[in-house]
């Protein structure tokens, strides 16, 4: 804390990191969306991003005079790595005119092909608001299922998954309901869409939080990354949270120790050529534009 003042750095970090993170050191936690809108608007000169790659890379198209650090450069994420640039321009050529949705969880050379990014916030508004009958939505499978479920808007979809979300099950949820009735169970919608309809709610990082903070139940089961019940049981004293626990690795590779380090080095920093991030930021500023 003492040395990112020093070097008028700021520590953004994800919904799923650590409390420590959390609530220790990072000036501002929140939900992808979020992160790529305080990004724009720091006066900082060094970010730190204690989440994953694309958040880093996001954070750099919207403030690319900045250094913007990443404590380990592993930190990827199934989704982002299930396509490539060559993979979207392929989709674009098979569907010619067929507008590209890509989720945030995706490399900047995927926003460079992409005509307007979303997150799991508003991957539904994003979707509407372009108006047509047929979207090209990528990458998440899930996702795009969920959206299919809340528009009448046809879905090509890609097959990637999310490694965490992908591992929860109908029946595990079943009978966690049974072991705890009254239990409301909120599920993020890069789950299983069997899960999702056996849920009580489906939502992103964000859109969980709030269900929390609002309906305040006596009993919740979040059904995403663990890290996120233990960030919000502090603001929510009277609620008790089942977890079931599924921690994403790569989240998990950003830790206090490796923050300082990269800091005090400066090293991680997010480098991409001028040509991309022009074209990537587009996207991203699009999805901004329309909002949550
Ligand atoms: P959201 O905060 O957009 O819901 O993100 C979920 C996620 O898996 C980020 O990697
Ligand atoms: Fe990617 Fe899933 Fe991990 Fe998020 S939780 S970074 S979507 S693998």
């Amino acid at each position: 804390n003492k040395l990112k003042k020093e070097k008028n750095a700021v520590i953004l970090a994800h919904n799923y990191q650590t409390p420590e993170i959390y609530h220790g050191i990072a000036d501002f936690s929140a939900d992808p969306l979020a992160l790529a809108v305080e990004a724009s608007k720091t006066s900082a000169d060094i970010i730190v991003m204690a989440g994953v790659h694309f958040m880093a890379e996001t954070a750099k198209l919207m403030s690319p005079d900045k250094k913007v650090l990443l404590p380990d450069m592993k930190a990827g994420c199934s989704l982002s790595s299930s396509i490539t640039g060559k993979d979207v321009r392929l989709l674009k050529e098979k569907y010619p005119g067929v507008p590209v949705v890509s989720y945030v969880n995706t490399s900047a050379e995927v926003k460079a092909e992409t005509d307007v990014c979303c997150t799991s916030a508003n991957a539904v508004k994003i979707v509407k608001s372009l108006g047509v009958k047929k979207v090209i939505f990528l990458p998440d499978d899930y996702l795009a299922k969920y959206v299919a479920s809340q528009t009448d808007v046809e879905i090509v979809a890609w097959k990637g998954i999310c490694m965490v979300h992908d591992q929860f099950n109908e029946k595990e949820i079943n009978d966690i309901r049974d072991k705890n009735p009254g239990i409301k169970i909120i599920a993020h919608p890069e789950c299983p869409p069997e899960v999702i309809n056996a849920s009580d709610f489906a939502g992103s990082t964000s859109g969980m939080i709030n269900y929390v903070k609002d309906n305040q139940p006596s009993k919740v089961m979040m059904v995403t990354e663990c890290s996120m019940s233990d960030n919000i049981q502090v603001e929510n004293p009277n609620v008790e949270f089942i977890k079931p626990c599924n921690l994403c690795p790569h989240m998990k590779r950003i830790t206090l120790p490796k923050i300082l380090d990269c800091l005090e080095k400066e090293t991680g920093e997010i480098i991409m050529d001028k040509n991309t991030i022009d074209k990537a930021r587009l996207s991203v500023e699009k999805m901004v534009a329309i909002g949550r």
